[in-house]
């Protein structure tokens, strides 16, 4: 088969990006990770493996090693975090998308431009809060996570929540709401009230909101309005925090 038959099949098969020149083998984990290795499924792995971390550092180099969601296998990079690890704000959003996934960094794509516009529209920066996803590598062609990869990275995530201690939590979109509450409750109800979320490892909940996903705003432009009355609902209680002036 010549190069631009081959190129064609791809095409036709759905590949939508050129990443690298050469392939690389993303199912060989480094040796230090095999050693994580434990003799159980992979959601009571990840589990055991998010709980033994005790820095932030030391979690995304597990969630780096992690062989047990193959995600990993077809994203380009781990997206981890972005913003300040200091910072008393965290924000969750759902999964990387093309431009996370090259660039390694959540939220950096068009979704990513609407809610830094969104957030400077309240005076916040990512100098001021934390943000990150519910699954931390690109879902191939930018598919919805399924609920076996969500089960596998949600316990990354709250170790990442506990061990950030965010005063105030805010959540994107439906899946994450779902995802991290348990609740079955749509997003455009359970929007626009702060609900108390308790954390494992946390000996107090998380005053936590759940907000319209910018993608969604993007598409649903009339649905800003809502986005607005959260977005102050969050400044004023960010202003009685005194979290940050
Ligand atoms: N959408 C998300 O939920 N997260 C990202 O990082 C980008 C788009």
């Amino acid at each position: 088969m010549d190069a631009l038959t081959a190129l064609r099949l791809q095409l036709e098969w759905g590949v939508d990006e050129a990443l690298e020149a050469l392939p690389i083998n993303r199912l060989a984990a480094p040796a230090s990770v095999r050693a994580l290795v434990l003799p159980a499924g992979p959601a009571a792995r990840a589990a055991q493996v998010a709980e033994a971390c005790s820095t932030v550092e030391a979690l995304r180099e597990a969630l780096a090693g992690f062989d047990g969601c193959a995600l990993r296998t077809t994203a380009t990079n781990l997206v981890f975090a972005d913003g300040n690890p200091q910072a008393r704000l965290m924000l969750v959003g759902e999964a990387p998308g093309g431009e996370e996934d090259r660039a390694g960094l959540p939220f950096v794509g068009p979704s990513g431009r609407l809610l830094d516009r969104m957030m400077a529209s309240i005076g916040l920066d990512r100098r001021h809060f934390l943000i990150t996803n519910l699954i931390p590598w690109r879902p191939p062609g930018n598919r919805n996570p399924t609920d076996s990869e969500v089960v596998l990275c949600l316990p990354f995530l709250l170790r990442h929540i506990a061990l950030t201690r965010p005063r105030r939590l805010v959540l994107l979109g439906s899946l994450s709401t779902r995802a991290i509450t348990g609740s079955a409750t749509g997003i455009r109800r359970m929007r626009g009230r702060w609900i108390e979320l308790p954390v494992p490892g946390l000996d107090r909940p998380v005053p936590t909101l759940p907000m319209l996903h910018p993608a969604y705003l993007l598409r649903t432009p009339g649905a800003k309005r809502d986005a607005w009355s959260d977005l102050l609902m969050l400044r004023r209680a960010l202003d009685t925090d005194e979290l940050m002036k």
